[in-house]
Formats: C-alpha cells, sequence, structure tokens
C-alpha cells in the first residue's frame, strides 16, 4: 500500500485555428460583448480536420511525460475522460496507448462529461493508492466543435478543442489528498448530446449536438460547486484560507467567480484559461493545472482545490498539495 498518489508532471494541446467571438457572430445573431460579459470568453481553439481526441491526446501526455522525466514504459495505467472519442471502440485509452508505444498497461475510458478529469483522477488515485498502479496517465481531450451545432448561439459560444494531460505516480508524501465524486442522472433534459447511431423510434430525430438549457444549468451548477468545497475542506479538516489555488473547471467566468467567492479567494487565486480557451469539457481543468504549474504560479507544497461540473449531472473535486 501506497499512502499517496503525487503530480510528477503535466502537460497541454491546443489546436491551431483560433476561433474568437468576431467570427461566430458572423453567423450567428450575437456578439462579442454579449458573450465576453455573460460567459468570460473571447475566443477557442478549433481542431484541424485530421485531428482527433487520441491525436491531441498524445500530444499532451509526451509533454506531461517529459516534464516527469518518465518514459512511456513505466506507465502502468492510461485513463483517457472524453466526450468525443475517436470511435465507439476501441477506446480513446487504448489508442493512445498504442500511440505512446505501451504495451502492458491497462487503458480504460471514462465518460462524466465535464466532470470527466476529476472522475479519472479520482479512479486513479484510488489504484495507486492500493498499491495496484505506479504510474498513471490522465488524460482529457476533446473535440466540442464537432458536437456544437454552429446555428446555436446559446450553446456554440461556449465551447472550444484541447487536451490536458496529468502524471500521477505512488508517493510517501502528499499528494492527492482526497477526492470527491458524484453523479444524478436525473438531469438529461437540461444537458445531453444524443448519440444519432444508436437512436431509437422515438429520438430518431435528434441531431448529434449538445443541447442544454444554459440558465437551469448555470443554477444548479454553482449551488452544487459551492456544496462540494465545504464538503471538501470539511473531509480535509481544512480552512478556506489554507487554500492557496482554486483550479476550477472553465465553463463560465460567473460560475468560478461565485465558488471563488464561497472560498473568500480573489480571482488571482484562480487559474483562468477560460477567455481564450472556452469550456474544452474534460480537458479544462487540466488545461487550466497544466498552466498554472508549467508557469510557475503553483508551487511545490501549495495546496490546490481541483472542481468541475457537467453533463449527468455530474460533479467532482479533488484537493491536492503539490
Ligand atoms: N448572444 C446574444 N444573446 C443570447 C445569446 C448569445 N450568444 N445566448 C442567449 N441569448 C439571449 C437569450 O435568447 C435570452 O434572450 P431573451 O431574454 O430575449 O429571451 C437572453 O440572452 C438571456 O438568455 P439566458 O439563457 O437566460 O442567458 P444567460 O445569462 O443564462 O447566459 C449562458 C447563457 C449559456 C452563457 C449561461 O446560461 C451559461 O453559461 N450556462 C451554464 C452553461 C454551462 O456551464 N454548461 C456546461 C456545464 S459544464
Amino acid at each position: 500500500m501506497t499512502k499517496f498518489s503525487k503530480i510528477l508532471g503535466t502537460g497541454g494541446y491546443l489546436p491551431e485555428e483560433i476561433r474568437t467571438n468576431d467570427d461566430i457572430s458572423q453567423t450567428v445573431d450575437t456578439s462579442d460583448s454579449w458573450i465576453f460579459e455573460r460567459t468570460g470568453i473571447k475566443s477557442r481553439r478549433i481542431a484541424g480536420a485530421d485531428e482527433t481526441a487520441s491525436s491531441m491526446g498524445e500530444i499532451a501526455a509526451r509533454k506531461a511525460l517529459q516534464t516527469a522525466q518518465l518514459n512511456p514504459e513505466e506507465i502502468d495505467l492510461i485513463i483517457v475522460a472524453t466526450g468525443t472519442p475517436d470511435r465507439v471502440y476501441p477506446s480513446t485509452a487504448c489508442l493512445l496507448q498504442h500511440r505512446l508505444g505501451i504495451k502492458n498497461c491497462v487503458a480504460f475510458d471514462i465518460q462524466a462529461a465535464c466532470s470527466g478529469a476529476i472522475f479519472a483522477l479520482s479512479v486513479a488515485d484510488q489504484y495507486i493508492k492500493s498499491g495496484t498502479a505506479k504510474h498513471a496517465l490522465i488524460v482529457g481531450s476533446e473535440i466540442c466543435s464537432r458536437i456544437v451545432d454552429w446555428t446555436d448561439r446559446g450553446t456554440c459560444i461556449l465551447f472550444g478543442d484541447g487536451a490536458g494531460a496529468l502524471l500521477l505516480g505512488a508517493s510517501e508524501e502528499a499528494g492527492v489528498l482526497s477526492t470527491h465524486i458524484f453523479s444524478d442522472g436525473g438531469y438529461e433534459d437540461m444537458l445531453f448530446c444524443p448519440n444519432p447511431q444508436a437512436s431509437t423510434e422515438a429520438n430518431k430525430n435528434e441531431a448529434g449536438f449538445i443541447t442544454m438549457r444554459g440558465n437551469e444549468v448555470f443554477k444548479i451548477a454553482v449551488n452544487t460547486l459551492e456544496r462540494i468545497v465545504d464538503e471538501t475542506l470539511e473531509a480535509n479538516n481544512l480552512q478556506k484560507s489554507d487554500v492557496d489555488w482554486l483550479v476550477p473547471h472553465q465553463a463560465n467566468i460567473r460560475i468560478i467567480s461565485a465558488t471563488a467567492k464561497k472560498l473568500k479567494m480573489s480571482l488571482d487565486q484562480v487559474v483562468l484559461t477560460l477567455e481564450n480557451q472556452g469550456n474544452t469539457s474534460s480537458a479544462s481543468v487540466l488545461l487550466a493545472l497544466h498552466e498554472g504549474i508549467s508557469d510557475g504560479r503553483i508551487r511545490r507544497g501549495q495546496v490546490l482545490l481541483m472542481e468541475a461540473f457537467g453533463a449527468g449531472f455530474t460533479w467532482g473535486s479533488a484537493l491536492i498539495k503539490y
């Protein structure tokens, strides 16, 4: 048994194409000022026609391996969180495993929409603490632009593409202090993305695009994330002032600000990436973690609170001593 899993390295990848709010306002009735004021987003990245969740995930994973100074064959667990897998099967994790040239490790996907990376982190942490794995690679990789209806101004302004990676390793020192993940499947109607290939007679006319009642999702996300902050701190017997950084899922600046306020944190203590990335679903929290660590803001020994909320609904948090 190992006591903790610890962050060994992080990586990120953003596709080249930038789509600004002004670009979007050429095709739907919206404006840069409306989008920025209501969401905090100015632009997002769009994957190239040949890119996939596994190809983007590979670039992010190789960066994480480089920072951790680890060889691919030292990884014994790969978990990919994605809502836009390359194929229904094999899993994107298996495709990524092959891209990385790894033969002998377990690889599987997790589908928890925007909370996917926190779910993957929680599962990997259990594997490592139980001694089942020594080095775990977690990747969140999304091509949201392919499941967004670019004629729906309520959703197309929000999402972007990208991949984030995190390498966890067994350690006697903290580490991941705790993870908390939850699901409530009673909210399908508020936020869903159909799978047209598996449709029934009743929903055969649904297109495969994200469908959302944004205002209602917004309110539930704010309340749920406020609640999970308290639960996470209580579970660790910590105070709000013990948290150095909030590393949130990047859905909307107003949701993030409400969580920061709950923690009595200024936005200077929050890693924000959404202005130029939008909501990259399961990649977002890993991209934010990577940015905070690689630009030197997050330092060893500091305490980070990561959190996310997504379709399902699913939600979760991780408290980590970096
Ligand atoms: N540009 C201009 N106007 C828009 C618009 C856009 N892109 N999108 C919606 N509107 C309009 C609406 O039609 C509505 O007009 P009306 O008052 O004439 O009916 C008005 O703006 C208010 O709409 P509403 O949906 O209440 O706006 P909002 O303040 O809730 O902002 C979101 C919409 C989508 C930005 C916001 O609800 C949100 O971010 N929700 C959470 C989404 C989320 O996080 N989802 C993923 C979870 S991981």
